[in-house]
């Protein structure tokens, strides 16, 4: 028996993607502009104007444009002090660039369960770590798919411990908590500009404190940290990872269309919501008291009980379909043969290969994963309860198309292939 798979419905002509760049033309003009005044540069109106309207946005006091996001986290890293040898609390289940920047500098991620919440760091696993390494001084934490974390925790016990804060906003630009937005909370912050970000310059980060001398020193680390000499003079190690005049002009027009980004990214969210309400699902969860996401991705989690045996090697994956069951593997190729992109979720770091022998702390304390579920991609014990958070929903949940280019009817043909997924015909 195959699974009735919507063999009405066609694949669509144009590709729908997960999450990818809208420009408006603003944008354009910004570009000629530097084009026109030849600069060509990493200096010019555009870069200044930029860091004004970052500043006024977001509400914090210095901005520093750079090329990408990883590069404003390298330099937030360099600004906390990491030094060879310190171990650091990041995120867990995140982009890979959350946590690099930290070995940039010779540091030793831990890595810090997730909640089931908001799908960010787990404060209660947050202050297990620092019961067993009570010395740790920086944590960096992201707020995953535009999902504020729970900061007032996150923020009480990093204060009780007198750990500096990193705040990786690269996925959640425009989103608040409490009405605050997201970015401003740390010491030193981050922001992306990515191609699949909320906006974008095509590529660009930045660097957001409230702390000037740190964004001095930073403008100046980020251009090869010259002197101020008649020469080049140097007296510190220096970076090229300022961001150009020309792709500042592109993020300057794309600022202006913020708001209503995440307004269609919202409306995107809630179709889904109302679309899949039937099915034994629940979408990326929020603290709807507390926070206001941006929605940069819509995502699914399937309930235990509905998920069918999927099994995930290191680059490949197989499942086994069964009548009124699915699993993102199924959904996800599905989703590809009509030509819709989706993604699973972010492989949560202490699962990554390269930081497998990596501290991982879970609200139990220690938590490496006990049987050989990394390699059969179970998520539950032999006792029936999630090995850890972050593999759990790794396991059960996936990203849906979210891009703001997608019509409302070509989102309703999406939710009917993925309601395809768990029933047969
Ligand atoms: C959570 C997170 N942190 C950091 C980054 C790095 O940003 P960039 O690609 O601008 O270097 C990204 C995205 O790419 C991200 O999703």
């Amino acid at each position: 028996m195959e699974k009735n798979h919507r063999i009405d419905l066609k694949p669509f002509e144009k590709k729908i993607w997960l999450s990818s760049p809208t420009m408006h033309g603003e944008e354009l003009e910004y570009v000629i502009d530097a084009y026109e005044t030849n600069w060509m540069s990493t200096v010019g109106e555009n870069l200044n104007e930029l860091e004004r309207i970052a500043c006024e946005y977001t509400g914090c006091s210095y901005a520093v444009a750079l090329s990408s996001g990883t590069a404003a986290l390298h330099m937030a890293v360099k600004l906390a002090g990491v030094k060879s040898g310190d171990k650091v609390f990041c995120s867990d289940m995140t982009f890979d660039a959350t946590v690099n920047p930290v070995v940039y500098e010779g540091g030793i991620p831990i890595f810090i369960d997730t909640e089931y919440d908001t799908w960010n760091m787990d404060p209660v696993a947050l202050e297990k770590a620092f019961e067993l390494y009570p010395d740790v001084k920086v944590v960096v934490f992201a707020h995953l798919y535009g999902t504020p974390g729970k900061i007032d925790e996150i923020k009480c016990i990093c204060e009780k411990h007198g750990a500096v804060i990193i705040e990786d906003a690269a996925e959640s630009l425009g989103a608040t908590y409490k009405g605050i937005q997201t970015g401003t909370f740390g010491t030193y912050n981050a922001i992306s500009f990515n191609g699949n970000k909320i906006i974008t310059g095509s590529s660009g980060g930045m660097l957001l404190t409230n702390d000037k001398n740190a964004a001095n020193k930073v403008r100046k680390w980020s251009t090869q940290a010259r002197e101020n000499a008649p020469w080049y003079q140097h007296e510190e190690l220096g970076y090229n990872y300022r961001m150009s005049n020309v792709i500042a002009g592109i993020v300057r027009g794309q600022f202006r269309h913020l708001n209503e980004h995440v307004a269609q990214k919202k409306a995107i969210y809630e179709r889904y919501k109302e679309g899949l309400k039937d099915l034994p699902i629940m979408m990326n969860p929020y603290d709807s008291e507390k926070s206001q996401p941006n929605f940069w991705l819509s995502c699914m989690l399937i309930h235990p009980e509905a998920m069918c045996k999927q099994v995930r090697g290191e680059q490949e994956a197989l499942y086994i379909s069964e009548p009124g069951k699915s699993c993102p593997t199924e959904i996800l190729e599905t989703l590809a043969k009509y030509n819709a992109e989706g993604r699973p979720i972010w492989k949560p770091m202490h699962m990554q290969p390269i930081y497998r022998m990596n501290g991982f702390i879970t609200r139990e304390g220690n938590g490496r994963a006990k049987t050989n579920a990394y390699i059969t991609g179970e998520a539950v014990g032999k006792d029936g309860k999630p090995l850890d958070v972050g593999m759990d929903i790794f396991h059960r949940g996936l990203c849906l198309p979210s891009d703001n280019k997608m019509t409302p009817e070509q989102q309703d043909i999406i939710i009917e292939i993925v309601k395809s997924c768990f029933n047969y015909e």
